[in-house]
């Protein structure tokens, strides 16, 4: 199990993640900090599931969460900033998750919008969800999921994802990097919050990104095409080169992104 007393330690004078939820077992960290939220939870409040019986992922997609190996979190935020800008927080996450990985002594990359993947494989993946209150106002979810000590993978996903500790060689200790993560985005957010967008984060999450002037395939709900990665702008939209030169900014709510020989 987590342990409480040494993540609040790590956690001193950290803004976010002084309420801490923790559960040895939940549905699912995201349906514990709506229900906070609800009860009007502050902003930066945390809630840690030992295991999920029903985990999130994007898309519809469960997020298997098996107990005693790996971290699932997720953060309430009360944003300062218009709800259109709010996607750019899950950005922000992936940034402190690679940093705080890198940290631990792996070379953490992002393949955008938000998967933090080590070797092209994916350790991490982020589900983001914004709700709209009676009163007209709007919280943030953010819930993540990092494969940390978790040593089986099924065959079917083998290939495309792995853990901290498969990648390492050696355990983790999950509060530890738990922290890292929250001390990371406590700094990252405070740039959004400051700049109104990614524009202090731009280069620093470009410096890891994976797609980073590699091939990729747009796959648009309109026709899926072709094209080069060259960044992001302030918005956190994917700028991708065009084979007739033009540059198109891709929005992630609406299209994903894959490498053309796999998974990034
Ligand atoms: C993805 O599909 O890549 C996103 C997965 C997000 C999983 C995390 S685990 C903690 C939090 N609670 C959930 O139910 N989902 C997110």
């Amino acid at each position: 199990m987590i342990e409480r007393k040494r993540l609040e330690a790590l956690l001193k004078d950290c803004p976010i993640g002084q309420q801490l939820i923790l559960r040895e077992v939940t549905d699912s960290t995201n349906l514990d900090i709506q229900r906070a939220a609800q009860e009007n939870a502050v902003h930066g409040t945390v809630a840690v599931g030992e295991q999920q019986t029903a985990g999130k992922g994007r898309r519809g997609r469960a997020w298997v969460s098996p107990p005693g190996e790996n971290l699932y979190f997720s953060m309430l935020l009360l944003p300062e900033f218009d709800a259109d800008r709010a996607s750019m927080v899950t950005l922000v996450m992936a940034l402190a998750v690679a940093r705080a990985v890198r940290d631990a002594g792996m070379d953490a990359e992002i393949k955008w919008p938000n998967d933090v993947v080590i070797r092209g494989k994916k350790v991490c993946g982020i589900l983001t969800e914004l709700y709209f209150k009676e009163d007209g106002g709007y919280y943030v979810i953010i819930g993540t999921g990092i494969n940390v000590n978790q040593r089986e993978f099924p065959e079917e996903i083998r290939t495309k994802a792995t853990s901290l500790r498969n990648e390492k060689q050696e355990p983790i200790c999950r509060e530890e990097l738990l922290a890292g993560v929250l001390r990371w985005f406590s700094t990252y957010y405070d740039s959004l919050t400051g700049n109104g967008d990614l524009s202090g984060l731009r280069r620093e999450y470009e410096s890891l990104l994976v797609n980073l002037n590699a091939q990729v395939e747009v796959l648009d709900p309109k026709g899926a095409w072709k094209g080069v990665a060259e960044g992001i702008d302030d918005k956190g939209e994917l700028l991708v080169r065009h084979e007739n030169g033009s540059i198109e900014a891709v929005y992630a709510g609406e299209v994903s992104v894959r490498g053309i020989y796999g998974y990034v």
